[in-house]
């Protein structure tokens, strides 16, 4: 990998601290230089992206890659690769290129379309209720460990078969995990190597079992897939089940979570709302925009050189492009600090663009839409229960979301 030696500023992009000013800080980047250079807590170089045109244009163009593996030198790569548990969370479509990307992806798109997905929306709205009708009397929850947690993960565990009953356990795996597979600091993985081993040994019971006695779920689906033959590997089977529970949880969480805040924090947009609930995908859309829950797509490597800027990407340089900072670009939405419901053309970037175009988007959106619909409904004098300075993002690399919002009604 050409890492260049010119001193590059630390940038913290999982603290706490620097998601707070984070988009002040973009405003700035953004003006003064797009494409920045930086340096990972890790020691990893990176460019930083941050103006809409070329979020879009990077997103798109398939000279940055994902899979970064044919860059690297062996050294490199037994270092990226040190543990086989890792590799067997991380052979998933989000992070391969054609053509693995494309087979792989092609054996779940269908469970995704905007069709089946529809077919879901009554399921949606029981859970959604279900869960309402446990904290309605309390007079005050917590929305996220209540309400935005449970919802979106009951959704996924039932369409891949898994016992809703584990969605704790799974939850305490996963915060760990994450942080730790989606960058490379030994100290993370090896804070986490007990629970990635608990979770594949979870992940490998559920296989055995649905192999044993397939269902109709998406998991019995995909073995069948792996059992005839060159579709999937074993390894891949691990890990698209991982990618398919944290995709389709993590970030929904934040979008739920993210909203009620949004909507907290702008009185007259949650009023406008409550009044004309036909605004809803218009608001899920603003949500996204203004506050997306996926702060910086994932890594992706140059495969040769780029310029971009006057600025040199070299061919094995990692960049990381921000979609909440093209999500805010002055030149492509009017007044962007601005979260108005009904805002029209909003081509937010919060998806994603391009092959890697988020899988779930359907889905998401319309947990998202019911999620925050029939909270309005049903507790319509909401309001935050703590001083808003004291809420606090999580500190995560590639999210964006809240850890706890407490909430009277
Ligand atoms: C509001 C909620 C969600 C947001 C904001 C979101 C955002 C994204 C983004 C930005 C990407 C592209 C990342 C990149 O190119 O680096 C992505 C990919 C993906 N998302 Fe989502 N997502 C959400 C919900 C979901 C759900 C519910 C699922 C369901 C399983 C899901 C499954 C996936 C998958 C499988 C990919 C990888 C697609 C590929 O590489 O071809 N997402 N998502």
């Amino acid at each position: 990998m050409s890492i260049s030696n010119h001193k590059a500023p630390l940038l913290d992009l999982f603290s706490a601290e620097f998601k707070g000013k984070a988009y002040s800080f973009y405003t700035r980047l953004r003006e003064n230089e797009p494409v920045y250079r930086f340096m990972l807590p890790n020691g990893q170089i990176a460019w930083l992206i941050t103006q809409y045109e070329d979020a879009q244009a990077a997103l798109k163009d398939n000279r940055f890659i994902k899979n970064p593996h044919t860059l690297l030198s062996q050294e490199q790569m037994n270092k990226l690769i040190l543990m086989q548990e890792r590799d067997l969370l991380i052979n998933n479509m989000g992070l391969s290129d054609p053509p693995d990307h494309t087979r792989l992806r092609n054996l779940v798109q269908k469970a995704f379309t905007p069709k089946m997905i529809k077919e879901l929306r009554g399921r949606i709205q029981e859970i959604t209720d279900t869960l309402l009708d446990e904290i309605q009397d309390k007079g005050k929850m917590n929305v996220i460990d209540e309400f935005a947690f449970p919802l979106p993960i009951i959704v996924i565990f039932e369409m891949l078969g898994i016992p809703t009953k584990d969605r704790d356990q799974f939850r305490e795996w996963s915060n760990v995990i994450i942080e730790a597979i989606t960058i490379d600091i030994p100290e993370k993985m090896q804070e986490a190597l007990p629970k990635i081993q608990s979770l594949i040994k979870y992940i490998g019971h559920l296989i055995e079992e649905r192999r044993k006695d397939p269902t109709e779920d998406l998991v019995s689906a995909l073995i069948q897939a792996e059992t005839e033959g060159e579709k999937l590997t074993e390894n891949e089977l691990y890990s698209m089940i991982f990618l398919l529970i944290i995709a389709g949880y993590e970030t929904t969480v934040n979008l739920i979570g993210n909203g009620v805040l949004a909507l907290l924090q702008h009185p007259e947009q949650f009023e406008k709302l409550k009044s004309n609930p036909e605004l809803i995908s218009s608001a899920i859309e603003e949500i996204l925009r203004f506050y997306g829950p996926v702060e910086l797509a994932t890594s992706r490597w140059a495969g040769e050189d780029v310029l971009l800027h006057e600025k040199m990407i070299r061919k094995g340089d990692m960049i990381v492009v921000a979609l909440a900072s093209a999500n805010r670009d002055e030149t492509q939405f009017k007044n962007p600090d601005l979260f108005d419901i009904t805002r029209k053309n909003n081509c937010h970037l919060a998806f994603g663009m391009g092959i890697h175009y988020c899988l779930g988007a359907p889905l998401a959106r319309l947990e998202g839409q019911i999620a925050l619909l029939t909270l309005l409904r049903r507790m319509p004098n909401l309001r935050l229960n703590t001083d808003a300075e004291a809420l606090k993002w999580r500190p995560t690399f590639v999210m964006r979301g809240l850890i706890e919002l407490p909430v009277v009604f």
